[in-house]
C-alpha cells in the first residue's frame, strides 16, 4: 500500500477584509515631557464610522507587499501598515517562514495627515489581520502591546469606541459608547500637518508650563476621571460634551494656519453642540445631535466658506475598533 505520508504542510492561503475606523479627540491635554522624548498626555479618544478598508492575505513569496488606492501614500516601510506587518514577521519568525509573506491592500477613505489616526488605524488592522491569518491567538491586550511599539494611537485604534488615553496615549480606560452622536468633519485638500511639528511647536511655546514631577502628572491624570467631560460622557449628554471639548494643540496650529481657525469659527457660528480641531489637525469636527443636523451644518459652512478645496465628511460616532468585514 502506498504511504499516506503526503500531507502538504503548506498552510492554506487565507484572506481577511477588515474595517479600520478613524478617531477624533474629544479632549487632548499636554501635561509634560517624558524621558522617551514623547509627551505625557491626557486624552479622550472617540472612534467614528469613517473607515479605511484593508484586505490582508498571505502569499508564498516571503515578502510584504502593500497596495493603496491613495497616490500620496508610500508602499514601503515608511508606511506604518507595512511596519506593522514587518513587526509581526520579526516577532514570529517561524510562523512567517511557514505561512510566507503578506499582501496588504488599503482602500483609503480617511484623509491623510489629518489628525484622524488614519495611518495608525491601518497599522492596527494589519496586526489584527495577521493575528487571524496566522492563527496566533493573541489577545486584544497582547496586540495592543505590540501596537504601542509602532505608534501611540495604535492600541486605541485596535479596541476603538470611547476611551480615556493617558501616558503616550497607549494606556486606555474604556468609557460608555456615544453612538447617538454625529460629526461633520472638514479639511482643506491642500493642507496636511506633521504631528511631530505640532508637538515640537507646543514644546517650544509652552514647555515652561510642563508638569515635571511624577506626582503632578499622576494628579492631572486622575483629574480627568472625575472631571466634567467624563461625567457628561457617562450621562450621554451631547450638549455638555460639546461645551467641554478641548485640544491644547489648537494653541499652536490655529495661529499658524488661519484656514483652520476660520473653519472653527464657521462651525461655531452654526450653533453646533461643539467644535474642535482633531489631534494635531488640520481636520476640524463639529459635534451634532443627528444626521439631519449634520447635513444642515455641512451645507451652511460650505456656503459660508465657499472654497472648492474644502472637503466634508459626515460620520456617526461608533463603539467599534478594528472589525472583520468578511
Ligand atoms: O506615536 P506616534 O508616532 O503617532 O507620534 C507621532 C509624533 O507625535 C511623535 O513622533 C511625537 O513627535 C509626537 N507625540 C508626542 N507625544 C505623544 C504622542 C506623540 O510628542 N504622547
Amino acid at each position: 500500500m502506498e504511504s499516506l505520508n503526503w500531507v502538504d504542510s503548506t498552510p492554506e492561503m487565507k484572506s481577511y477584509s477588515l474595517i479600520a475606523p478613524a478617531k477624533i479627540n474629544l479632549y487632548l491635554e499636554i501635561i509634560g515631557d517624558r524621558p522617551d522624548g514623547f509627551h505625557e498626555l491626557v486624552m479622550i479618544l472617540q472612534s467614528i464610522e469613517l473607515a479605511d478598508r484593508l484586505q490582508i492575505k498571505s502569499n508564498n513569496t516571503q515578502k510584504i507587499s502593500l497596495h493603496c488606492n491613495h497616490p500620496q501614500l508610500p508602499a514601503d516601510r515608511t508606511n506604518l501598515a507595512y511596519r506593522a506587518a514587518q513587526l509581526m514577521c520579526e516577532e514570529f519568525p517561524d510562523i512567517y517562514d511557514n505561512y510566507g509573506g503578506i499582501d496588504i491592500t488599503i482602500e483609503k477613505n480617511i484623509p491623510v495627515a489629518a489628525g484622524l489616526a488614519g495611518g495608525s488605524t491601518d497599522a492596527a488592522a494589519v496586526l489584527v489581520g495577521i493575528n487571524l491569518i496566522w492563527e496566533l491567538g493573541l489577545t486584544q491586550p497582547e496586540l495592543q502591546e505590540l501596537g504601542a511599539k509602532l505608534g501611540s494611537d495604535i492600541p486605541f485604534c485596535i479596541s476603538g469606541g470611547t476611551a480615556i488615553a493617558t501616558g503616550k496615549g497607549e494606556q486606555l480606560d474604556p468609557l460608555n459608547d456615544l453612538d447617538h452622536l454625529w460629526v461633520v468633519l472638514a479639511k482643506y485638500n491642500n493642507l496636511g500637518i506633521s504631528t511631530p511639528w505640532a508637538y515640537q511647536a507646543y514644546r517650544q511655546q509652552f514647555g515652561d508650563t510642563y508638569v515635571l514631577d511624577k506626582e503632578g502628572i499622576k494628579s492631572r491624570t486622575a483629574q480627568i476621571h472625575s472631571g466634567p467631560l467624563v461625567s457628561a460622557i457617562i450621562h450621554k449628554d451631547g450638549a455638555a460634551i460639546g461645551k467641554l471639548l478641548h485640544n491644547d494643540l489648537e494653541k499652536v496650529v490655529l495661529p499658524e494656519i488661519p484656514q483652520v481657525a476660520q473653519l472653527r469659527r464657521a462651525f461655531a457660528e452654526t450653533g453646533v453642540l461643539g467644535t474642535m480641531m482633531s489631534g494635531s489637525g488640520p481636520t476640524v469636527f463639529a459635534l451634532c445631535e443627528s444626521e439631519v443636523r449634520a447635513q444642515q451644518v455641512k451645507q451652511e459652512v460650505s456656503e459660508m466658506i465657499g472654497d472648492p478645496e474644502l472637503n466634508f465628511w459626515i460620520s456617526k460616532l461608533t463603539s467599534a475598533g478594528i472589525q472583520v468585514a468578511s
